[in-house]
């Protein structure tokens, strides 16, 4: 089954966490591999959605097709179980903040005492959240979850363990310690690991190819899927 009969999700960007009116928790996420990914997408899939943290406007200015703009995790979340559908794959190249502040503060906080402890929450785990809904509901058992994995060493057995545990149909581990990868630049190196044992190293390449030999992977993925489902 190839991506025109799908609709796509795509997830990009950083999302941030207020710690008061002025001040937030982030990453060094901008959104690129997650808008190439989208912007390929757009070409192959029947449909295609990019749901994107808070990145420089002149990324989606323009694109046609639709765009969700949230801030923190749980909004990301929220967003991406309004638009699952059962004929969705969903292509997490979010950097989610993985913990928010327990307490977000009405007020600016002022600068009195020389040490300040920030006590942060675990924020939900998106894909996890998702596979947890196709795994209980047999109507959602055709969703497909790619992930990725933004590592800086031991990069295959972190993916490979992120793979397992998040219950994934494949991932992407990029090398984020790297300067021609991961975050901020125009190019990545990206080897994706198949449920199936499968793996595909990709050269050093622009994100859109990139996202283009990505969205190949997961059509080979589909198929198999849908092999399996019917037998
Ligand atoms: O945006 P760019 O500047 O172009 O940079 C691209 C990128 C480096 C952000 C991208 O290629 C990338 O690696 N995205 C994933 C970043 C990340 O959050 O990795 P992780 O290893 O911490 O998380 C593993 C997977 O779980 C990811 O698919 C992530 O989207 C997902 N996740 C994480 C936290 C959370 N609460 N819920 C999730 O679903």
């Amino acid at each position: 089954m190839l991506l025109r009969d799908r609709k796509v999700i795509v997830t990009g960007g950083p999302t941030v966490e207020s710690i008061d009116p002025v001040r937030f928790i982030s990453n060094r996420s901008t959104g690129k591999m997650g808008k190439a990914l989208a912007d390929e997408a757009a070409v192959r899939a029947r449909e295609t959605v990019f749901i994107h943290g808070p990145v420089h406007e002149s990324l989606i200015d323009g694109v046609e097709y639709r765009t969700i703009a949230i801030e923190s995790t749980e909004e990301l979340l929220e967003a991406v179980k309004g638009e699952l559908a059962p004929d969705a794959v969903l292509v997490m190249a979010a950097a989610p903040a993985d913990y928010r502040p327990a307490k977000k503060s009405p007020v600016k906080i002022k600068k009195k005492k020389e040490e300040l402890v920030l006590r942060l929450v675990k924020n939900p785990d998106i894909l996890r959240t998702v596979a947890s809904i196709r795994s209980v509901n047999p109507a959602y058992g055709g969703v497909f979850l790619a992930g990725f994995a933004a590592e800086t060493n031991n990069l295959e057995e972190y993916a490979l363990a992120k793979l397992r545990e998040k219950d994934l149909d494949m991932i992407c581990v990029n090398d984020v310690g790297r300067s021609d990868a991961g975050f901020g630049v125009n190019t990545n190196i990206v080897t994706v690991f198949m449920r199936g044992g499968e793996r595909m190293e990709l050269p050093l390449m622009s994100k859109r190819d990139t996202a283009s030999r990505i969205l190949d992977c997961v059509e080979e993925g589909l198929t198999k899927k849908t092999t399996q489902l019917l037998t």
